[in-house]
């Protein structure tokens, strides 16, 4: 089943120019997949327009198969949850818990099963410690890791996180990669992830480029991620692993193309043992 749908969607946020130009794109219901594209090139917009936080000039959103309209727009939104780059501008509570319960509050979460879901999403996120605090005490990180407990509090069986790991760690951004990963398994979550980190998309099932409000590409993230000239129109850079994995083969190590450090480190050790 397709759980989401884009039908020739176009979106200009003033009547000169678009930001998003007649994309079709359709997201099987448990696929996993990554948005990639420089700034400005629609991707947020694209989110926004998924869930009524935005509305199509032209074209069509269908989620799992029924069309967006103003009327099911409410509705909508309990199967559609988005998880912004900016942890303040969503936030709407000032207390880290208050802050979870109100979307699954919001949708009719009877209170047992809420306490249930509030515990469960803060241990997930490695921030049971921070249940009572002030969410305007903590870290960017740590507003993020909030964010993040909030969608999984609501489970939604769409959730979209615009570059929403961007002020975490290498560390940080596993350890919620991790979270969704499993949130997926458990529950068929399907995930489209904006992200411009080459270690999340890689783990997608499928990666999307957009580009000037248009999909430019897309393909398996390996495929994608390996066409220099390809990303290059796209104002992206080749994840720096290959880079340097073509690097070394230039200077005379046969290295195949590296997708990690790990990757790199394997190829590397196989290179000189043969
Ligand atoms: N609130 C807004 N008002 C006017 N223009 C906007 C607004 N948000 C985004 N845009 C413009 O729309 C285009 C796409 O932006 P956006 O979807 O945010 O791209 P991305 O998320 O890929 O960086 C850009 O040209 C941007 O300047
Ligand atoms: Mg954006």
């Amino acid at each position: 089943m397709k759980a989401l749908e884009y039908k020739n969607v176009s979106f200009g946020y003033r009547d000169d120019s678009l930001a998003v130009k007649c994309v079709n794109l359709s997201v099987e219901e448990g696929e996993f997949v990554a948005v990639l594209g420089q700034n400005g090139s629609g991707k947020s917009t694209l989110a926004r327009l998924s869930n009524g936080l935005l509305w199509a000039d032209e074209g069509s959103v269908y989620v799992f198969d029924r069309l967006l309209t103003q009327k099911n727009e409410r509705e909508i939104r309990r199967d559609v949850g988005i998880v912004f780059q900016n942890p303040d501008s969503q936030a709407v509570a000032s207390i880290v818990e208050d802050d979870i319960a109100f979307g699954p509050e919001n949708v009719g979460i009877p209170r047992e099963e809420m306490r249930e879901r509030i515990d469960r999403a803060l241990k997930a996120v490695d921030m049971e410690k921070y249940r009572g605090a002030m969410l305007s005490r903590l870290s960017g990180g740590q507003k993020q890791r909030v964010a993040v407990a909030g969608i999984l509090a609501l489970r939604p069986r769409i959730m979209i996180f615009d570059e929403s790991t961007a002020m975490l760690d290498p560390r940080g951004r596993r350890e919620i990669m991790d979270v969704i990963l499993k949130s997926r398994e458990e529950f068929g979550v399907t995930v489209l992830m904006i992200t411009h980190f080459m270690e999340e998309a890689l783990l997608a099932d499928r990666a999307v480029i957009m580009h000037e409000g248009k999909i430019a590409a897309e393909g398996k993230p390996r495929e994608i991620l390996k066409d220099a000239d390809e990303l290059q129109k796209y104002r992206l850079a080749l994840p720096k692993t290959v880079e340097i994995s073509r690097k070394l083969r230039a200077g005379g190590l046969n290295v195949g193309d590296a997708f990690t450090a790990e990757e790199l480190t394997g190829e590397i050790l196989r290179a000189y043992r043969s």
